[in-house]
C-alpha cells in the first residue's frame, strides 16, 4: 500500500479523493435501493451534489474525508470509502469507516482491501487513535467487513431519524491499546 492524504493503492484498487465530476457514477451508490438497503433509502441527484461538497468541505477543515475506489485494472468507479467525522457519537467526537460499492464489485474482497487501507492511513498518516463504525445489526457483510479491519462490537447507538440503534464496532491505533492496558 502507498500511504498518502490524496489517493492510495492497494493490490487491485486505487482510492482517490472525489471531485464534483464523480457524481453521475455515485449514483451507482446513492440510487440503488439494494445498495442503500441499511441506510435511510436512494438518494436524488441534488442530493448527492450536496454530498460531494460537504466532502470537498471535509478535505478542506479536516484532512480527510472519504475516497472514490476504483479498480486499478480498469479505473472502473466501484463506490466509496474512507473517513466521516462524527461530533457527536455517544456524547463524543469520533471518526467512523464508512464503505459502499456498487452491487456489480461486491463479494470479492474489495471492501475490505479498501477498509484496511484507509485504517493504516488513518494510523500512520492522519495520526487517528481510533475508528468506528456504525453498523445495522441486520447487516452482516458490514460487519464482516469491520472484523476483518481488527474492529470489535462496542456498543449501541441510536442515530437521529432511525427506527431502531445501530451497533458501534471500533478499533485503536495499536500503540493505543499497549498504552491502555498498562494504564
Ligand atoms: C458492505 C459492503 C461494502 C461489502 O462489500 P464487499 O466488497 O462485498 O465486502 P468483502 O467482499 O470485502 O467482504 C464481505 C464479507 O462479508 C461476507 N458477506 C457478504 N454478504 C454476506 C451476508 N449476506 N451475510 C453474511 N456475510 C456476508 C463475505 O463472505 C465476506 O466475508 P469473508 O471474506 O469472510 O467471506 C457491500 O455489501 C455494500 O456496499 N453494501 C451496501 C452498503 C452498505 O451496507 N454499506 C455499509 C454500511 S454500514
Amino acid at each position: 500500500m502507498t500511504a498518502g492524504l490524496f489517493y492510495l493503492t492497494t493490490g487491485r484498487l486505487l482510492l482517490r479523493r472525489f471531485t464534483p465530476q464523480d457524481r453521475d457514477d455515485l449514483m451507482g451508490v446513492f440510487g440503488d435501493a439494494e445498495v442503500m438497503r441499511f441506510g435511510d433509502g436512494v438518494k436524488s441527484a441534488a442530493w448527492v451534489t450536496g454530498w460531494l461538497r460537504d466532502r470537498l468541505d471535509d478535505y478542506a477543515r479536516r484532512g480527510y474525508g472519504p475516497y472514490a475506489v476504483l479498480r486499478l485494472d480498469n479505473l472502473a468507479f466501484i463506490g466509496y470509502c474512507g473517513l466521516f467525522y462524527f461530533p457527536n457519537v455517544n456524547g463524543q467526537a469520533e471518526v467512523e469507516v464508512g464503505y459502499r460499492l456498487v452491487r456489480a464489485a461486491w463479494g470479492v474482497g474489495f471492501a475490505a482491501e479498501a477498509a484496511l487501507a484507509v485504517r493504516d492511513a488513518a494510523f500512520s498518516s492522519l495520526e487517528l487513535r481510533r475508528l468506528i463504525a456504525m453498523i445495522d445489526p441486520d447487516n452482516s457483510a458490514s460487519i464482516r467487513v469491520a472484523e476483518k479491519i481488527g474492529m470489535r462490537y462496542e456498543q449501541e447507538f441510536m442515530a437521529e431519524g432511525y427506527d431502531h440503534p445501530d451497533h458501534i464496532y471500533s478499533v485503536h491505533r495499536p500503540d493505543e491499546m499497549e498504552a491502555s492496558a498498562a494504564s
